[in-house]
């Protein structure tokens, strides 16, 4: 060990070669454009962003790519996903810093980028489609799939990637192996389904006898109710899960959906606590694109009002499309819709409960 040169920082970090790669396009044509600097930066400081997130994806993968996920494994996944949800909200932020370059700023050296564009940003494609953004979800440019604006390099990762069990499908194929929805002769749907018509019935009364209520309001309060008790109808028809599956509308499968709904309901039980953050944090990072999406959306507004992008898109209404078309959990999402009050929960056995119950008992 003695004959080992001691690390410097600058070595460590390869500071001469990340120092030295902010090449401005303004400088090459002669004419030094302040802000550009600012542009480069924060793009390359996203890039950096997006390498740690995907990181953080393969690790969560891994894990959960397991035949059994403990306790252990499962603290992992969950601070894993935890530090993605602050890198997002790094990534939101520094909108706020670019954003401090104003639209003639980037008029000064807009033109010189063409057609290069963050829709070329093969990181922040291999991120979506390790979450498990869909092929058939993308909003096209031009009529063309989003890999043809690649290098032959990129589009072939990138194809790679959409090819890989994505965070989605391991999710589901957990979610699906959910204990205790099942044993003896508790089955939690079952229970469930009976708890939510004695809710429905119990809504659909209060309308009925409500004496406040004109003929013509308590008939459109009588249709509202309809449409919340078919959602629910649905949920409970294999037959309709497959069809709203084909269609899109829904993406986790029957099993899975259930068992994101019994941890949501019964959160509170120990052996559920983990798992629910689990889930709620793969809600907050759904969102948190989704919200960098809108941000992203808005900003180029700001910067470009209503021209086409520097990659040929139409610019904000195409961003907007992509942020409503990108979701991946939005099941998990839309539970809420599904939930009933606690009051009225089906209460497990005590030999599901036990089971979800940790005992740290004195031996004496
Ligand atoms: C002045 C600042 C910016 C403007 C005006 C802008 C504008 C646009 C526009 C118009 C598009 C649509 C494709 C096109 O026609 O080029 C786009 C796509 C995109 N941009 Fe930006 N952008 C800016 C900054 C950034 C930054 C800092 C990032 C960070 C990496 C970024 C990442 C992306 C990504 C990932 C897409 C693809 C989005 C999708 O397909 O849903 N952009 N941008």
């Amino acid at each position: 060990m003695g004959d080992v040169e001691p690390l410097y920082y600058a070595d460590y970090l390869q500071l001469d070669r990340l120092l030295s790669s902010q090449d401005l396009e303004s400088a090459k044509q002669g004419e030094t454009v302040h802000d550009e600097m600012l542009f480069i930066i924060v793009h390359q400081a996203y890039e950096l962003w997006f390498k740690q997130i995907l990181w953080e994806i393969d690790e969560i993968s891994d894990l959960f790519s397991q035949p059994t996920i403990d306790e252990s494994e499962m603290l992992q996944i969950v601070r894993h996903l935890d530090r993605i949800t602050e890198i997002q909200k790094l990534l939101i932020a520094q909108i706020d810093v670019l954003e401090t370059m104003t639209p003639l700023d980037f008029l000064e050296f807009r033109d010189y980028l063409i057609p290069a564009s963050g829709f070329q940003s093969a990181q922040f494609r291999l991120i979506e489609n390790r979450l498990g953004v869909r092929p058939g979800d993308r909003v096209r440019l031009a009529g063309s799939p989003y890999t043809t604006a690649f290098s032959e390099e990129d589009r072939s990762r990138v194809e790679a990637a959409e090819k890989q069990p994505n965070l989605f499908e391991l999710v589901d194929r957990w979610l699906a192996r959910t204990p205790f929805l099942e044993q003896g002769d508790f089955v939690f749907w079952d229970q469930y389904r009976e708890a939510v018509h004695a809710v429905l019935d119990h809504d659909r009364r209060v309308i009925e006898k409500n004496p406040n209520l004109t003929a013509g309001e308590r008939e459109e309060q009588l249709r509202s109710f309809d449409h919340t008790f078919d959602l629910f109808e649905a949920i409970f028809d294999p037959e309709r899960h497959e069809r709203l599956l084909a269609t899109g509308e829904r993406r986790l499968s029957f099993t899975a959906f259930q068992a994101a709904l019994f941890i949501n309901l019964y959160r509170h039980e120990p052996a559920l606590q983990e798992p629910f953050r689990l889930v709620t944090l793969l809600v907050d990072i759904d969102q948190g694109f989704t919200a960098w999406r809108y941000r992203h959306a808005l900003m180029t507004v700001r910067m470009i009002g209503r021209r086409v992008g520097t990659g040929g898109s139409a610019g904000a209404a195409f961003l907007t499309r992509s942020a409503e078309k990108s979701r991946v959990f939005s099941d998990l999402v839309q539970l809420a819709t599904f939930m009933i009050p606690r009051s009225a929960l089906p209460e497990l056995p005590p030999e599901v409960e036990g089971r979800m119950r940790f005992r740290f008992e004195d031996e004496a």
